[in-house]
């Protein structure tokens, strides 16, 4: 288990930390994270489970071909957005996670999962934050952006979630140029490439070995290692 702060308890002694990923794409970061755990980047961790909102998410083969168990829950299934909330949060407390890692999540989270859950649920998003993050930038829309106010460099970013959108303590940060010629589409997979599939990895390797805590809203090192 972790503590509030985000370190990880004694509790957990021995025990590996309980990834739950959560996917609505293509699933390269769940791939990364998957990858990270047999080659051994990553220590102390196993996925539990793969929660898709999205049937059609290569995701959910990904978790398949590694036998992941996986489900989705879709608010289309659900009457109302409250049903849906109801049935994901259910799925995740039942599943019982010590970290729940939004890999492409594109749903925006129920409140009381992030109250509950606090400092034990990270994202990866695409881009620097605070630049090219928050409500509307998600997947190819943030390089779009990023292409068309030109800037040289942008990068990835992996953080904890709070009530905002892309506002939670950062955990890790990598830069990526920009190229002459890049497209949104070349500038994704070099993003993804040189930063999410890194960074992702790393930052739950730091927090199944205890090397991070949140203090003030900020990630901080602590005496094991720490953010860089
Ligand atoms: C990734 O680029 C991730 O950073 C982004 O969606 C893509 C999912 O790809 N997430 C966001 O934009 C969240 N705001 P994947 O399914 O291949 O991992």
């Amino acid at each position: 288990m972790l503590k509030e702060d985000g370190t990880v308890t004694d509790s957990r002694e021995g025990g590996r930390l309980r990834l739950l990923v959560c996917v609505s794409g293509g699933g390269t970061n769940l791939q990364a994270i998957i990858d990270g755990i047999k080659n051994k980047t990553i220590t102390n961790t196993e996925i539990i489970s793969v929660v898709s909102n999205n049937r059609k998410a290569y995701a959910l083969v990904r978790a398949a071909e590694e036998g992941i168990p996986a489900l989705c829950i879709s608010p289309k299934d659900y009457e109302d957005r409250e049903a849906f909330n109801r049935a994901f949060l259910e799925a995740v407390q039942q599943a019982g996670p010590d970290l729940i890692v939004l890999a492409g999540f594109l749903v925006v989270l129920p409140e009381e999962m992030i109250a509950g859950y606090r400092n034990r649920i990270i994202n990866i998003h695409p881009s620097l934050i605070p630049s090219f993050c928050g409500k509307g930038y998600y997947g190819l829309k943030v390089h779009e952006k990023a292409l068309e106010r030109g800037v040289k460099v942008t990068g990835a970013t992996v953080h904890f979630v709070d009530e905002g959108t892309d506002t939670g303590p950062i955990i890790l940060q990598k830069a990526v140029s920009v190229e002459k010629g890049d497209t949104p589409e070349i500038l994704q997979k070099r993003v993804m490439e040189q930063a999410e599939w890194v960074i992702l990895p790393k930052a739950i390797d730091m927090i199944a070995n205890g090397k991070i805590a949140v203090e003030d809203g900020r990630c901080i090192e602590t005496d094991k290692g720490g953010c860089s």
